[in-house]
């Protein structure tokens, strides 16, 4: 399976967002990963579609995936599909309709995902994922609502379960992993089972995203730079 590096640009300067992003870009990074947070479902507060639609302007053809840390996700649905927003991942412990929201985003034409929080057991995906409907596990491996935390080691069992209950059942959800990824437990998560990489502090630290991306890249051995 393909891996995708998806830089969180929560760990971003937003005094030079525009700036990084495009670097971002320049450096091969297909995918941004977009925390949003109300300050009620987490203790963070960040954007939403209104900012999110500025930065597609910036780089037009990145992917724009979602991450909704929010006890309402239903109410912003429709906004990020006008800001050109194309996955939307909501949390299970705030859905309490996870069927429902779930085709919501999909009938707006945008991919699914489910993140999980670390406590909260994957096995309640069950119906969904037969239903066809989810696209996207993220393994949370840390508690949701801020950057810079460490990898929580039990994770990676959790992910080695995931992807040994996707092959069981013959699923073909993505798993994306987010929180305290580093160059030093990134090959671990890869074997584990992730192919979808979230990096905030470790794509953004020391502000110099293109050796921290190559770093990354190298260690992973993806060519990055090689047209999709
Ligand atoms: C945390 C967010 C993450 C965060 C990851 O709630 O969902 O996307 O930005 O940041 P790092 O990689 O610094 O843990
Ligand atoms: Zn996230």
């Amino acid at each position: 399976m393909n891996v995708v590096l998806a830089p969180s640009i929560l760990a971003a300067n937003f005094s030079r967002l525009g700036e990084d992003i495009k670097i971002l870009a320049k450096n091969g990074i297909k995918a941004l990963h977009l925390d949003i947070m109300d300050g009620h479902f987490v203790p963070n507060i960040t954007f939403g579609p209104d900012q999110i639609k500025d930065f597609s302007t910036v780089v037009p053809t990145m992917e724009l995936d979602v991450h909704l840390m929010v006890s309402d996700a239903d109410a912003l649905l429709e906004r990020l599909a006008a800001a050109g927003v194309n996955s939307v991942t909501v949390h299970a412990e705030a859905c309490g309709h996870l069927y429902r929201t779930l085709m919501k985003i999909k009938d707006l034409g945008m991919k699914t995902g489910v993140a999980l929080n670390p406590a909260t057991p994957f096995t309640q995906l069950l119906y969904v994922a037969e239903a066809g409907i989810l696209d996207k596990v993220l393994v949370m491996t840390v508690e949701p609502g801020f950057g810079g935390q460490a990898y929580i080691p039990m994770s990676t069992r959790k992910i080695e379960s995931l992807a040994g209950w996707r092959r069981e059942f013959g699923f073909d959800f993505v798993i994306q992993v987010d929180g305290g990824i580093t160059i030093d437990n990134v090959e671990m998560v890869v074997k584990a089972g992730a192919s979808d990489i979230v990096i905030g502090s470790s794509i953004f630290k020391n502000n110099q995203m293109d050796k921290n991306i190559k770093a990354f890249a190298d260690r992973l051995k993806l060519d990055l730079m090689e047209e999709k």
